[in-house]
């Protein structure tokens, strides 16, 4: 197929190389030529280092290579049939994108946008074939994680996003159908795995690293919440969270944190900058985390019964299905299980009774038990 990708950052580099290698003829346009000319030279040096891996014949490396050519004017983009984003996330430029977009490419040619926060209604509201738009949303680095979320807008046609479905099932990627609510499925359910971690931090209860220890040896997550939150970056993890609070009305369960606020305002971004809630200076002194395995099973259950309740209340509230909210944590976010069936093994009564035993304690609607769980506790049922 003639794939279009807009954008050349970390995203859109990366979704251009997936593309590639499925076999398909991929233009890939920004505006801005340096970045250009830097995601041609680096997808260069990372296909010579899979060639040198044996991943990939030299062959192989060079055919996708030269599948790709690099442009800067969305009008060499007539021949595509389909035309993805991953520019800058802001609402009144996708638009605009979208609706220059549609003087240019065949009435049949599938919009998408790599949106992770942005109403893809509302991008598609700008066009004139509003049913062709789509949200087609990759994870970070995209030539790695296997998950894509498709996500269509309340004016996409069915055939759309079958054709967008199976395009993307064929590179490779292993998609999950989403409704068009903030944060999808991965975004929106990840959330109490920073939030709750940093709010037992806040309470005392425990060090980041005794936390991190936690979730890793009780939970078998790959990294602590600290951890991972220093390695995607404050600015960035802090701005999803509060999209997500606010689109979702200002609801308690998404509030972000003074903490993770003031860390983005010291420009303490994590990894990236050299300290977050780490310290990643050459001498920087590690501290040693509380080995108690007690408290480290509670601190780990008390997360994990957060993330267990904002999955049940995605399933209750029908943004996707539950094997498609299982699907999404493990591949999108690399969870050790999905969410709905860890909570069958932990039992759903004891899912209820430790978010009514936080409920009691703090009176706060992050708290809440989704009706689903509660539901399921007086029936006696299993999600599987
Ligand atoms: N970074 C992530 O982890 C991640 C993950 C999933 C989705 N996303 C989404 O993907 C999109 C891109 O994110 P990113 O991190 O790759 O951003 P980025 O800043 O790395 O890259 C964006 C690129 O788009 C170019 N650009 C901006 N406006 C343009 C235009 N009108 N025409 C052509 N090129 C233009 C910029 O020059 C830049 O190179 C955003 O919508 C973001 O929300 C990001």
């Amino acid at each position: 197929m003639n794939i279009g990708i807009i954008g050349s950052g970390t995203m859109g580099a990366g979704i251009a190389q997936v593309a590639a290698q499925a076999g398909n003829k991929v233009v890939v346009i920004d505006t801005n030529e340096a970045v250009l000319n830097k995601a041609k030279n680096s997808l260069q040096t990372t296909l010579g280092k899979l060639t040198e891996k044996g991943k990939l014949t030299s062959e192989k490396a060079d055919e996708i290579f030269s599948l790709i050519s690099w442009e800067l004017s969305i009008d060499t983009l007539k021949e595509s049939e389909l035309v993805l984003e991953a520019i800058v996330e802001r609402l009144d430029v996708k638009q605009t994108l979208f609706t220059d977009l549609e003087n240019i490419v065949s009435e049949t040619c599938i919009l998408a946008s790599n949106t992770s926060s942005l109403s893809v209604t509302s991008i598609a509201s700008a066009c004139r074939l509003p049913q062709r738009v789509i949200g087609i949303h990759f994870f970070n680095p995209a030539p790695v994680m296997e998950l894509v979320e498709i996500i269509p807008a309340l004016q996409t046609s069915e055939e759309m996003v079958a054709k967008a479905k199976s395009i993307i099932d064929s590179w490779n990627k292993k998609t999950v159908l989403t409704k068009d609510t903030p944060g999808f499925i991965v975004n929106r359910i990840a959330r109490p795995f920073y939030s709750e971690a940093i709010r037992l931090y806040e309470e005392g209860v425990a060090s980041i690293e005794t936390i991190d220890h936690a979730m890793k040896v009780y939970g078998g997550f790959r990294m602590g919440p600290f951890e991972l939150m220093d390695l995607i970056g404050h600015d960035v993890n802090y701005a999803v969270t509060e999209t997500v609070w606010s689109s979702f009305y200002f609801d308690p369960r998404y509030t972000p944190s003074f903490t993770q606020k003031r860390l983005v305002e010291a420009k303490w971004f994590g990894r990236k900058s050299g300290k977050g809630f780490y310290d990643y200076a050459e001498n920087a002194i590690k501290k040693e985390p509380s080995l108690n395995e007690e408290s480290g099973k509670e601190i780990c259950w008390r997360v994990l019964v957060m993330l267990i309740n904002e999955a049940a209340n995605a399933l209750f509230l029908n943004i996707a299905s539950k094997e498609d909210i299982d699907l999404a944590m493990t591949k999108g976010v690399n969870y050790p299980k999905g969410l709905l069936q860890w909570a069958d093994e932990k039992g759903i009564a004891a899912c209820v009774e430790m978010l009514d035993s936080l409920y009691e304690e703090y009176h706060e609607d992050r708290y809440r038990c989704s009706p689903l769980l509660r539901k399921m506790k007086a029936g006696n049922t299993n999600f599987y």
